[in-house]
């Protein structure tokens, strides 16, 4: 089983000596300690555990095991970390979660597609028009090759003739999605079109995209759909590339089109990745922030993908990534703008990017015709529930203030020689932000808005019932929480209770809700049973920084703390859950049948007898 191969990885791999190759270690007690290989630092705040297998860095907080070691330190994959490690132990490594048979039609998957890629290349060679295509739009026979564009031909059978004469089956094509079967028997899924190799993070083409070469064609692109080894919402056109620059240039270029991505690399902007027509994801910037937690947008202002983007600032936020935009002249793309304008006008651009914030802001401005009294209140509301979106009321608070001072900047130029009704209008405005901040932040004291990781952007609240109703984070809470977890990683008859017990909404430290997720799934019962899924927690590559410093905690536990913790968590998100109510309620939302008044009151009386009680 693939889990074990990883275990077993984990298990015989001497830490200490693969970190010695990069930073040399001196034992201190029973663990090893050097200069951190991840921060610059002068004196050793760099730990690793080889008995147990972790390692951690008090000065920066990076920590986790063999493969997170590799992963940060080479920029790998973890499939990639994990075929490097099992090549030093001689074990063969079989990616996590495979059975034989997924494999084997994985591994087809992959031959197929280096296979069609050879293929549209050698193709592209007898294509006079399709290299004048790509002549004309300014991309040198060097980036053609670097990034392996191709063609396909017309005809509806030249995949398919070629497949033939090379004596292999069509339905390995079909699997791949290259081939269809239609009423007529079947035929190429690409015809007449260019084609764009997708890579996977190792450099393997796993999908495709076919443009078409007429300018009126729909549609424009043809995207292979998704398979076992291709995932839209994960993969980023580019990043092959793009994973070596991007930590070295401190952050990551987000741009729409493949055209945009090779035109950007072939002026030297080697840091551009693209999302395959779809907005950015959740998963998608799980991906990017192993090599920068700063990424710049260079969208079309108008387009989809930035309002999703703009709609979903939270996911940014909840994943520690900062946002910035940066913004094209109207009708370019990043491709026609650094043909027309060259590498360093695109680079100002990037280095003028405004934070996310201020280009929603920004945008929300321009769109609003303040010159209209009656408009005015509905671009501060608006302005108001933006700036609330942030999870941090430090940002809430700058952003308020900003605001402010802008409307004051406003009012002057509305109230020209009306001192008095600009100084009211001020007011008005003043307090309507404030008052906005206020109920919508809704912030108790010293709170904020949780960012419990999940919860992906506001929006606006509406009735029915919240999958993921937030919990803000009270302090104590976050030990507790950490408690709850230490103890259900350490012992199966803790993690049975605490899955019992608990769900994701009872967690608020964004540090641990993706332990808490994963620990609580319930996706049927595939996730298997709570110790199971406790072991499946710890052999998660995206989690061993947290677990590995959730592990190497050795204060005690026993059941009664497990038990104080888990009713004490139980009141917090109750105590959340009645405020979270009572804002809904004030705000006028619930409808005269709603349930969440009678959730309310229930909530309300369980509080308070217990306030009693504790009296
Ligand atoms: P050019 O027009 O060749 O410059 O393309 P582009 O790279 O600028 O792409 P554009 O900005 O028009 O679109 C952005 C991305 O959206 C493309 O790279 C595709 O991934 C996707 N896309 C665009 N048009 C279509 C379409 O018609 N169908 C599908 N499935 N995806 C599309
Ligand atoms: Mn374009």
């Amino acid at each position: 089983m693939a889990v074990d191969v990883v275990q077993e990885i984990k298990l015989r791999t001497d830490l200490v000596e693969l970190i010695s190759v990069y930073v040399p270690l001196r034992r201190s007690g029973r663990t090893h300690k050097g200069l951190c290989p991840f921060h610059a630092e002068k004196t050793p705040s760099f730990h690793v555990d080889g008995e147990r297998g972790f390692f951690r860095c008090y000065g920066c907080g990076v920590g986790g095991d063999c493969f997170t070691f590799l992963q940060q330190k080479e920029g790998l994959a973890f499939n990639e970390a994990g075929e490097m490690l099992a090549r030093r132990l001689g074990l063969e490594w079989v990616r996590r979660g495979d059975t034989a048979e997924k494999r084997s039609e994985r591994e087809r998957l992959y031959d197929m597609m280096a296979l069609a890629q050879r293929f549209f290349r050698e193709r592209l060679k007898d294509a006079p028009v399709a290299q004048k295509y790509l002549e004309r739009r300014g991309l040198a026979p060097e980036t053609v090759e670097a990034f392996g564009l191709g063609y396909a031909p017309p005809g509806y059978q030249a995949l398919l003739g070629w497949l033939k004469g090379q004596k292999i089956a069509p339905e390995e094509a079909e699997a791949a999605d290259l081939i269809l079967r239609g009423e007529h028997g079947l035929r190429d899924r690409f015809v007449d079109r260019l084609m764009f190799p997708i890579f996977d993070l190792e450099g393997r083409p796993v999908a495709f995209g076919g443009r078409a070469l007429q300018a009126d064609a729909i549609p424009k692109y043809l995207n292979s759909r998704e398979l076992p080894i291709f995932h839209k919402g994960r993969t980023l056109y580019g990043l092959h590339v793009a994973k070596q620059e991007i930590p070295k240039s401190g952050f990551a270029v987000a741009v729409e089109g493949y055209m945009d991505v090779i035109a950007l690399h072939q002026a030297g902007i080697v840091n551009a990745v693209a999302s395959l027509g779809t907005a950015i994801t959740e998963q998608h910037v799980g991906v990017l922030r192993r090599y920068s937690d700063e990424l710049v947008f260079c969208y079309d202002g108008d387009s989809a993908g930035m309002r999703a983007a703009t709609k979903n600032s939270s996911l940014f936020e909840a994943a520690g990534c900062n946002v910035r935009v940066a913004r094209l002249p109207e009708g370019d793309d990043p491709d026609t703008f650094v043909q027309k304008h060259g590498a360093d006008a695109f680079r100002s651009l990037l280095t003028q990017a405004e934070p996310l914030l201020d280009y929603q802001l920004n945008t929300l401005r321009a769109g609003y015709d303040l010159t209209d009294e009656t408009k005015r209140l509905g671009f501060v509301r608006e302005a108001a529930r933006i700036v609330a979106q942030s999870s941090s009321s430090l940002t809430r608070q700058a952003y308020a203030a900003k605001l402010e001072r802008t409307l004051e900047m406003m009012v002057d130029e509305w109230y020209p020689g009306q001192p008095d009704q600009a100084q009211r209008a001020r007011l008005a405005l003043n307090q309507e932000v404030r008052r906005l901040l206020r109920s919508d932040g809704g912030a108790p004291a010293g709170g904020g808005h949780p960012t419990n990781g999940r919860v992906m952007g506001r929006g606006p609240t509406t009735s029915g019932p919240r999958v993921q109703p937030p919990a803000p984070v009270r302090s104590g809470q976050g030990a507790e929480e950490r408690y709850v977890l230490r103890a259900a990683l350490s012992e199966d008859r803790w993690a049975d209770r605490v899955s019992e017990q608990l769900t994701v909404a009872h967690f608020s430290d964004s540090n641990l809700v993706g332990v808490a997720a994963k620990l609580l799934s319930e996706e049927g019962d595939a996730a298997g049973s709570a110790p199971q899924r406790a072991d499946a927690v710890k052999a998660d590559p995206e989690l061993a920084g947290v677990v590995s410093e959730l592990l190497m905690d050795e204060a005690p536990l026993n059941d009664e703390g497990l038990d104080r913790c888990l009713e004490g968590l139980e009141r917090a998100w109750k105590r959340s859950r009645k405020l979270e109510l009572w804002r809904a309620y004030n705000a006028g939302e619930f409808l005269p049948e709603d349930p969440r008044r009678e959730e309310l009151r229930r909530l309300s009386a369980e509080l308070e007898g217990r306030q009693r009680r504790e009296a």
